[in-house]
């Protein structure tokens, strides 16, 4: 009943629950491949970076034992962000928050996407775009994944394809790499995009 209740609203209680409750299908257990290529070559460890709705954040794993020094984690769900206070306790470099990504206030080098834009419902995805591009100082950067294939209405997730991503970023971002994945991870192979997206 409780699923019932929240399954249209996707609010801080719909992914809490899902948190209490273990149902976290979208965690792969590990950073994404297609990220910590990207960030290998990122020359700038002092680069402020922004992961919104981490979950689990292997990828704040991976850029500290790379040398990132400054990268902030943002969840909405209060049991996410329990265990990820108790996992970055000794970490400086990770700064965690518990709030909704939409009312953050902040400014970053680098915005870091992996299965948080498909958990959004499809009206606010307008919103999200114009709340990441707030979010980036001048020339910043959005890099990441997103799903290139349609998983129906019953999301999340919710998918897309390339050219509503063109249409929807473009007013907002030089669109520098927005092409199928070739790097995903089995179960994702050929239904990633990867993005890198500048400001403007
Ligand atoms: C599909 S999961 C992806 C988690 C992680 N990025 C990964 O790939 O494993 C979506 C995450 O976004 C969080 N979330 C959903 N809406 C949010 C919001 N408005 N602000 C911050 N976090 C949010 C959820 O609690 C959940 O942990």
């Amino acid at each position: 009943m409780e699923e019932q209740k929240y399954s249209n609203e996707l609010d801080a209680n719909f992914w809490n629950l899902r948190w209490e409750t273990g149902r976290i299908g979208w965690d792969i257990g590990y950073a994404s491949p297609p990220i910590t290529e990207y960030m290998q070559q990122y020359a700038d460890k002092s680069a402020s970076i922004l992961i919104p709705g981490c979950g689990n954040a292997y990828e704040a794993e991976f850029l500290v034992q790379n040398g990132f020094t400054n990268i902030t984690l943002i969840d909405i769900a209060e049991e996410a962000v329990r265990r990820l206070k108790d996992k970055f306790k000794t970490t400086p470099q990770v700064t965690v928050l518990c709030g909704d990504f939409f009312e953050h206030q902040g400014s970053y080098d680098l915005i870091i996407e992996q299965t948080f834009f498909c958990a959004q419902v499809l009206q606010r995805r307008t919103e999200y775009v114009q709340k990441v591009h707030s979010l980036l100082k001048p020339n910043g950067k959005l890099v990441g994944v997103l799903f290139g294939v349609d998983f129906g209405p019953q999301g999340p997730p919710f998918g897309g394809d390339i050219h509503e991503y063109q249409q929807l970023f473009k007013p907002y971002f030089e669109l520098k790499k927005l092409e199928p994945c070739f790097n995903s991870i089995k179960p994702r192979e050929g239904a990633e995009l990867f993005i890198e997206f500048i400001k403007k």
